[in-house]
């Protein structure tokens, strides 16, 4: 097996929050290993991922992950030419794991590291296995830590154009999901519970940050949400208590209250994502993270893409979620392009992309 400069063959590690991953990949595309150990039923019990738990659950995966992961593309240490790691951002200590590995990969076996920026990584989810796209292009983002627009002129060249000021819209999913008594991570279950409500039972709010901002916010929706499906508190402060709790509604309620939250949460991507076309003359349309997975979000795109003739990549639902495969498959264009990172490389709790 060999590869070349344009063809490289890449390790991929993820660890950047609660999902420990591996992957092979050739050229950028041809994905010939993809492992991912999910720590969900870790952290389930507290509606929300632990940082302790989560790195300790990498120290103990990561390992045994990417052996499986080498197995599994039938591939020797020797024959990679790069260790990628998704470096930043997430949690500190989950990255340090994944951070702490590639690094030592890449110097034991003298081989280059590359870091890779892991928002930036979930554009490549809908390349994978493709055919690659053609720039300039729109990337949105969409996960439990971040709800991005960006503009692409390259793969390498990236400009930020919006993000949410508050919460991300994986995040508002979440809490709305907790709130309807959905369990953790709520985003899928909530999603499923849409299709039998009628997004137009109740009236959300749609925040507009202002027409020349591209901004999100997704804060003000879920507070709206919880007074509609709580009632008004009838006590102070935080364990304030409420007219009443979600268990006590019917499941046609219940149903209601998640078309309407998903009505009005994608009703919000949506709208500056078509801004942002309007000002911006793209090619492609790149779309990523766990809430790409959403069926009404999918639906929406699907039609945006074809009133506006754009090339939609769209991740099948494996590359929605956290993967290594995206980390390995981005890094292919940082090595084309030569951009190398040394044994100096750190984990960051932030993105590289917050100037626009
Ligand atoms: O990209 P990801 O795996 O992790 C981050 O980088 O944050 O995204 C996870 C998020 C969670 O908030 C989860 O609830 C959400 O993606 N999610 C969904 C769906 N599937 C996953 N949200 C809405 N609808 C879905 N079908
Ligand atoms: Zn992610």
């Amino acid at each position: 097996m060999s590869s070349d400069a344009s063809t490289p063959l890449i390790l991929g590690i993820e660890t950047s929050c609660d999902e420990t991953a591996a992957a092979v990949v050739r050229g950028g595309v041809e994905v010939l290993s993809n492992v991912i150990a999910t720590q969900h039923e870790l952290h389930e019990e507290y509606l929300g991922v632990v940082p302790e738990i989560a790195s300790r659950a990498h120290l103990e995966r990561l390992l045994p992950v990417l052996r499986k992961a080498m197995n599994c593309a039938g591939v020797e240490w020797r024959e990679l030419d790069a260790i990628a790691v998704g470096h930043r951002p997430g949690l500190i200590g989950s990255l340090l794991v994944g951070v702490s590995a590639a690094k030592a990969l890449a110097w034991s076996l003298d081989k280059p590291l590359l870091g890779v920026d892991h928002i930036v990584a979930h554009l490549q989810g809908g390349l994978l296995n493709e055919d690659p796209a053609t720039y300039p292009a729109m990337g949105l983002v969409v996960s439990g830590g971040h709800t991005s627009l960006f503009h692409l002129t390259g793969p390498t060249d990236i400009r930020l154009l919006g993000r949410t000021i508050d919460d991300a819209i994986g995040e508002a999913y979440d809490k709305a999901a907790a709130l309807l008594h959905l369990g953790y991570p709520g985003g899928p279950k909530l999603d499923e519970l849409a299709a039998d409500g009628d997004e137009h039972a109740v009236k959300l709010p749609v925040a507009d940050l202002g027409r020349d901002r591209l901004d999100y916010s997704f804060s003000g929706l879920k507070t709206a949400l919880l007074y509609a499906v709580r009632g008004r508190p009838t006590g102070h402060g935080k364990s304030a208590d409420f007219e009443r709790d979600s268990r006590d509604l019917s499941e046609q309620q219940r149903a209601d209250f998640a078309a309407s939250f998903q009505r009005a949460a994608v009703t919000a991507i949506l709208r500056n994502l078509n801004r942002a076309l309007d000002q911006h003359n793209v090619f492609s349309l790149l779309v990523g993270g766990g809430v790409s997975a959403n069926s009404k979000l999918r639906k929406e795109l699907q039609h945006i893409a074809v009133d506006r003739g754009l090339d939609l990549r769209l991740p099948p639902l494996e590359y929605c979620l956290d993967n290594a495969a995206m980390i390995a498959g981005y890094a292919a264009h940082r090595y084309k392009a030569g951009l190398f990172d040394d044994l100096s490389l750190t984990a960051s709790t932030q993105t590289e992309l917050t100037s626009r």
